[in-house]
């Protein structure tokens, strides 16, 4: 398959690990080992010291998925496949999707719920959010655009990049026209459980619809990027099965280790995401202040979900260049909107991070040094 390079991935690539502040990152900040060891319960330890570091079982270890259906309604283990996020989204759209299917994903998005349907020759409507309607995503667009030859419907709710978490009455509507239509929905719920008020969470895809696979890992809500655990869960058995055999040509299984760790995550979970949408409340209100420093600057609808916003920059200001002498000058990475191919108006700023309000002072300091 001839793919374009994943833009975000490469940016954080050149400056992740490079430039002094980082405030674009959507994941909150890893929990150090230490710390998940002294949260882990009495057997989940017990498997920790007694762990043997050689293959594991393809599907996940059943202590894991068993724990990861007890996350949704009305699923079961066996409804679970672990793997990397990003690797199951690869996997899932080869096994959904043909040359020449049309696939609706939200847009702009993480690149590979588009980019690998687009490099395998399908035909991709991109399902865009109406800023001025504080990131409406119209369900009134995807009945309008569904046709014979849909196969497949992508949503990424709660939103990245943008923080939007459509109502229920919204993500009602596109199950609906997927039932409807008897096609698959891909429902990217990777933020979720990270609602600003948790009344507004959404069911997952998986809860409300059989053809609905919902995608989640450790990496955003639980600070446990490093173990590149995630999960597929979906009551599509035969689906399910034939992305099984198609990860035995990628990892065959997830990391023994990761996967203990994964385990003591999850059943630490309420204090693991207390703190995390604490964290986020915090850093969002000091974004706030700093936002409405600068309004002169910025505008920008609050997120409702997640770890992101999409600020917009007022003007005719760039956010490549924007971006361009934060990190040079500032040594503040930030992610511009182009590297989702979706304008050059729009920064990334991520919630999750203890830091942020340092690393948002280094970058005021240098605005009030910069005219664009
Ligand atoms: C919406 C969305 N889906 C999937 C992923 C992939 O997650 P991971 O990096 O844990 O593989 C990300 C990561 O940024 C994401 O934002």
């Amino acid at each position: 398959m001839q793919i374009e390079p994943f833009a975000l991935e490469r940016y954080f690539a050149r400056y992740e690990f490079t430039a002094r502040y980082l405030a674009s990152c959507s994941d909150c900040d890893g929990l150090a080992l230490e710390e998940l060891l002294t949260l882990a319960d009495d057997q989940a330890r017990a498997l920790w010291r007694d762990l043997r570091l050689g293959y594991t079982e393809s599907l996940g270890h059943p202590l894991l998925r068993a724990e990861i259906a007890s996350l949704y309604e009305g699923a079961a283990a066996d409804d679970v496949l672990t793997g990397a996020p990003e690797e199951l989204i690869f996997l899932a759209m080869n096994c959904l999707l043909e040359p020449g299917d049309h696939v609706i994903a939200t847009f702009p998005a993480y690149q590979s719920l588009h980019q690998i349907a687009e490099s395998m020759g399908c035909e991709v409507t991109r399902w865009q959010p109406d800023e001025g309607r504080g990131w409406l995503f119209d369900p009134e667009f995807v009945r309008a655009n569904v046709h014979p030859r849909t196969k497949l419907i992508v949503a990424n709710f709660p939103h990245n990049p943008t923080g939007a978490l459509p109502s229920r009455a919204v993500f009602d509507e596109v199950v609906s026209i997927a039932h409807e239509r008897g096609i698959h929905l891909f429902s990217d719920e990777m933020y979720r459980w990270l609602e600003l008020d948790p009344g507004q969470r959404l069911p997952a895809g998986c809860e409300v619809y059989d053809k609905a696979l919902s995608l989640s890992g450790m990496s955003k809500v639980f600070g446990l990027a490093g173990t590149r655990i995630g999960w597929l869960v979906t009551h599509d058995s035969a689906l399910l099965a034939r992305i099984a055999a198609l990860k035995d040509y990628t990892t065959i299984c997830s990391s023994a280790p990761s996967e203990i760790l994964a385990l003591m995550g999850l059943r630490a979970r309420d204090r693991i995401v207390t703190r995390h949408v604490e964290r986020i409340r915090h850093n969002l209100a000091e974004l706030g202040q700093f936002l409405e420093r600068r309004a002169d600057l910025f505008a920008c609808v609050p997120p409702r979900a997640g770890t992101i916003c999409l600020p917009r920059l007022l003007g005719e200001v760039s956010a490549d260049l924007f971006c361009r002498r934060a990190v040079e000058e500032a040594g503040v990475m930030i992610v511009p909107s182009s590297v989702f191919g979706w304008g050059d108006r729009h920064v990334r700023i991520g919630l999750g991070r203890a830091g942020l309000p340092e690393v948002l002072a280094k970058l005021e300091e240098n605005l009030a040094r910069t005219r664009f």
